[in-house]
């Protein structure tokens, strides 16, 4: 089949979107805002960047109402942010974080998340989490106008906390240990459980 995305409706090419680019890594996001209070997020439309400056990004769209999501709105009040990743005994945690609540109200504390502190920035990192990159906002960049537009956020990574136990024998991250979840198409996920190696050209 072919698909059209200049004629297509929004709500049609958002799940072409979400089914194919697969599998997408999960950026669980922590802001605060100008009091203080916490808000933890998924966003799937994430990756890194570049080494130099380290830098990550993800996308986070606006409602449906056209208006900004609560990370968005911290970023703007707070720019500084960890982006934790996600193992597979946290996945249920993580939905429950995508929660719309009242601004202002922490998922950390209704979704019972564990926070701990950071060491450069203001925002907590998720405890359990075996990878939190602490950030400092780069940019946003606006793709779009009104509802389902996009905010992409371009953080800085200052400084992270690697879990011992998820490194191999060669002091890097082994990813049977990391053991981190993909979000496919609707609710399915992927874990990252065979691992095979291609070797490249010179
Ligand atoms: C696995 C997963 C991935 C998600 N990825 C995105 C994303 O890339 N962009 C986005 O805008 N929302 C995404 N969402 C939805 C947000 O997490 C949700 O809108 C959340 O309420 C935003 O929180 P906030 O208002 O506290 O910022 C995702 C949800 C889940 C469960």
């Amino acid at each position: 089949m072919q698909l059209d995305f200049t004629t297509l409706a929004t709500r049609d090419s958002y799940p072409w979107l979400l089914a194919t680019v697969t599998p997408r890594p999960i950026a669980w996001v922590s802001t605060v805002s100008a009091d203080g209070r916490t808000n933890l997020a998924p966003f799937s439309f994430f990756n890194a960047v570049c080494a130099r400056p380290p830098t990550l990004m993800f996308s986070v769209a606006n409602r449906p109402d056209g208006t900004k999501k609560d990370t968005v709105c911290n970023l703007e009040a707070v720019p500084e942010l960890v982006v934790n990743l996600v193992p597979f005994v946290l996945a249920e945690e993580m939905s429950a974080s995508a929660a719309s609540l009242p601004y202002g109200e922490s998922e950390f504390e209704h979704c019972g998340i564990a926070s701990t502190p950071s060491v450069r920035v203001r925002p907590p990192r998720v405890a359990a989490a075996p990878v939190a990159f602490e950030c400092v906002l780069d940019r946003v960049v606006l793709i779009g106008e009104g509802p389902q537009a996009a905010n992409v956020i371009f953080a800085r990574i200052l400084f992270a906390h690697v879990s011992d136990a998820v490194l191999g024998v060669d002091g890097r991250p082994d990813p049977a240990k990391l053991d981190l979840v993909a979000r496919l198409g609707g609710d399915a996920y992927a874990r990252t459980r065979e691992v095979f190696s291609v070797t490249r050209p010179d």
